[in-house]
């Protein structure tokens, strides 16, 4: 994304010694059986969504194309209370990565017969929450999970998807409340609204998304693939095109300077480095209204 790249120059210096980068093993696939893979985001403590993210993603995918025996896959995390973090405004990423090469890979995914669930036992915010909604499904812990679109909030709009993928998911109201409210969601809220298939008490949901796993593994190929691909079909998964509109949305939002001097003041009041900072971005984004000047 090019924008990022502009900032991420200006701003490297000064952040990178702090910012964990994982530049590779972001996700940890681990083979359950041959049917049932897990897919572990494993850049704790706050998962950003960077480069390593961006390249193991795609590889996965490829991984998953290839192999004819696997059926379902979870995606969980490692890291204690976040599941996908958002986009790393802080690193450069190449826009080949990030941007040309996004919208076909998701949706290579969501074409694959084998059923793909999000495991979330912590918070999702912006791209890591785009990439969440883009999935076959999701469960939550009733207790931890949480989901944030902030980007409103900065002066930007979800360009991952979220702006096509919401309204599908939770009809245009609550997608109009999700995003422009850009506020954090709780687990109950988001299974009501249905973002979340379900939210399961957090002392039973690893046992209630391993027992799901095991009985989808068990079930014949063809089956699951047939009824993915028709249910596709029927509930339509947002094109090139419509993707677009969102992400050029973004990129022409991000280029403003009132943009660009909010994510400054957010970077230096902590975001992508203090755990407690982006654990409570939605209240403190509150700060940072208005056209400023904020402390930077
Ligand atoms: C997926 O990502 C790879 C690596 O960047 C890229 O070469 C490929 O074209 C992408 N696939 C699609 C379908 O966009
Ligand atoms: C953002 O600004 C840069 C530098 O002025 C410019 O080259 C680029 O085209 C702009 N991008 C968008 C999407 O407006
Ligand atoms: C979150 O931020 C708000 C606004 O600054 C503050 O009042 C509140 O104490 C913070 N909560 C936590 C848990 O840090």
């Amino acid at each position: 994304m090019q924008p990022f790249v502009v900032i991420s120059a200006l701003t490297t210096l000064v952040y990178a010694a702090a910012v964990p980068t994982c530049d590779e093993n972001f996700i940890v696939t681990t083979k359950v059986t041959q049917s049932y893979w897990r897919a572990t985001f494993s850049c704790p403590p706050l998962n950003i969504q960077g480069l390593s993210f961006f390249h193991d993603y795609y590889a996965l995918i490829d991984q998953i194309e290839a192999d004819s025996d696997v059926k379902v896959i979870v995606f969980d995390s490692s890291a204690p209370d976040f599941w996908l973090g958002h986009f790393d405004v802080i690193n450069s990423i190449s826009p080949e990565l990030s941007w040309d090469s996004y919208w076909g890979n998701v949706t290579r995914l969501a074409d694959l017969p084998v059923l793909t669930i999000a495991s979330i036992r912590g918070i999702t915010s912006g791209g890591g929450a785009e990439i969440a909604a883009s999935l076959d499904m999701r469960f939550g812990s009733k207790e931890k999970a949480v989901v944030a679109q902030p980007e409103v909030s900065i002066g930007v709009v979800p360009g991952g998807g979220g702006l096509d993928l919401l309204p599908r998911l939770v009809g245009r109201a609550r997608a109009l409340e999700m995003v422009i409210g850009a506020d954090a969601i709780d687990a109950e809220t988001l299974a009501h609204y249905g973002w979340l298939n379900r939210a399961i008490p957090d002392g039973q949901f690893e046992c209630f998304v391993d027992t799901f796993a095991r009985r989808v593994a068990g079930w014949d190929h063809e089956g699951i693939a047939s009824a993915k691909k028709i249910i596709n079909k029927q509930s339509g998964f947002p094109t090139t095109a419509e993707w677009k509109e969102g992400s050029d949305a973004f990129a022409s939002n991000f280029n403003r300077t009132v943009v660009q001097n909010r994510v400054a003041a957010l970077k230096k009041a902590g975001s992508q480095t203090d755990v407690d900072f982006e654990k409570n971005m939605s209240e403190l984004a509150l700060q940072y209204t208005g056209p400023g000047p904020w402390n930077v």
